[in-house]
């Protein structure tokens, strides 16, 4: 008893599926990598009869492999294939790697997920424009993107949002609306900001086609990295998590797929002791892309079932890993890119291999001063 209903755009659009359910929790369908899911049949079992159940409309995302697949192909060319290189750091106790996304254009790996969307929009969708919700990573992304195709393109970010990130975006030619982050998030939770509605809304994370594109980080780490025994993935709003998780579970299922969040707000980490989503108190951080008050029931749906467990790290164990970088590398790392690391290197995943992936270096010069002088931002 599933409505599909095309949001926004039809076409080149996420597919969001709206699910009639008040048992939100049951209502899931099989997900890409094959974990079993309750549905429909699940319902019938235990009693439940669909047609008297009030109707409350509830995403379902749909991600395959073979989205991964398409969206590798069609992004050749037009971001980098990063290296997979060891940790330079002899006392490690742990076989660490690092997955340098921050050496991507725009310097994230949401050029991956961006990249892809916009090649599948419609010449009707390109000609009206996009525009998404962003901490400043997915708005640079999908600026230089829609740039390369002359498409008009929005960013409504936090006005807490980097100066190097703002920058980025201006200098790729996107407007920008800046809002509290409250209204960022609603904008995520909607999936619409009203006065853009007639143009494409490219949500940052709960959009299939984003988290295709962020699934090809994880076909190159298995490449690379057949070995590897767990992944450490900051985790936002979870569809650079789901990707890698979709990708990597159903070519590997015995990796361990760990999240990663700060401790100033780790709703994922929350809502896995809890064992359904989870609100929780959030302290805005040096982390721009990573720490969020929720996880969004789509997300959940998709990602809870492919989760070994979120690691929480400190803004102090961040800033360590930020500096370890650039010290012992030469990188340059965002806090929520470097979390990754951070959580490495607090021991809890055994001797390894395990992956941390670096998913972004746009961190404020100011910041990363504060850091390399010994303070905590
Ligand atoms: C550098 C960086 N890492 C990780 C994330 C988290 O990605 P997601 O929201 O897909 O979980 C973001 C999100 O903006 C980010 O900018």
């Amino acid at each position: 008893m599933e409505k599909e209903k095309k949001r926004f755009h039809p076409g080149a659009e996420e597919r969001l599926i709206f699910a009639d359910s008040q048992h939100t929790g049951l209502m899931r369908v099989q997900n890409s990598a094959g974990s079993s899911l309750a549905s429909e049949k699940t319902l019938a079992r235990n009693g439940h009869s669909l047609s008297r159940m009030t109707t409350t409309k509830r995403p379902v995302l749909r991600v395959s492999p073979r989205d991964i697949d398409e969206a590798q192909k069609r992004l050749k060319g037009l971001v980098i294939r990063t290296p997979l290189v060891p940790l330079n750091l002899e006392d490690s106790q742990v076989d660490i790697y690092l997955k340098l996304e921050n050496l991507q254009p725009t310097g994230s790996f949401k050029v991956r997920g961006a990249g892809n969307a916009i090649e599948l929009l419609s010449t009707e969708q390109r000609a009206k424009g996009v525009y998404t919700c962003s901490g400043g990573n997915m708005a640079q992304a999908l600026a230089w993107h829609a740039q390369r195709h002359r498409i008009p393109c929005t960013a409504i970010v936090p006005d807490t949002a980097a100066e190097t990130k703002l920058a980025g975006i201006r200098r790729y030619g996107a407007d920008i609306i800046q809002v509290p982050f409250e209204d960022v998030w609603k904008v995520a939770t909607d999936h619409v900001y009203p006065p853009l509605k007639d143009r494409t809304f490219i949500h940052p994370f709960s959009n299939a086609h984003m988290i295709a594109g962020n699934g090809t980080v994880g076909l190159e780490i298995l490449d690379d990295l057949p070995d590897v025994d767990s992944v450490i993935v900051p985790f936002g709003g979870g569809g650079l998590f789901a990707g890698i998780a979709i990708a990597m579970k159903s070519r590997k299922p015995q990796v361990n797929m760990y999240a990663c969040e700060p401790d100033t707000a780790c709703a994922f980490a929350a809502s896995l002791a809890a064992g359904s989503p989870k609100h929780v108190e959030r302290t805005p951080s040096f982390l721009e892309g990573t720490g969020e008050s929720d996880v969004l029931p789509e997300i959940w749906d998709l990602v809870m079932p492919l989760a070994a467990g979120s690691l929480v790290v400190s803004l102090k164990e961040v800033a360590s890993a930020v500096r370890v970088l650039f010290e012992r590398h030469r990188v340059v790392a965002e806090g929520s890119g470097a979390s990754s690391l951070a959580a490495a290197l607090t021991g809890k995943l055994g001797s390894g291999p395990v992956v941390c992936v670096m998913s972004g270096g746009n961190i404020d010069p100011s910041t990363l001063k504060m850091i390399l002088d010994g303070r905590v931002p």
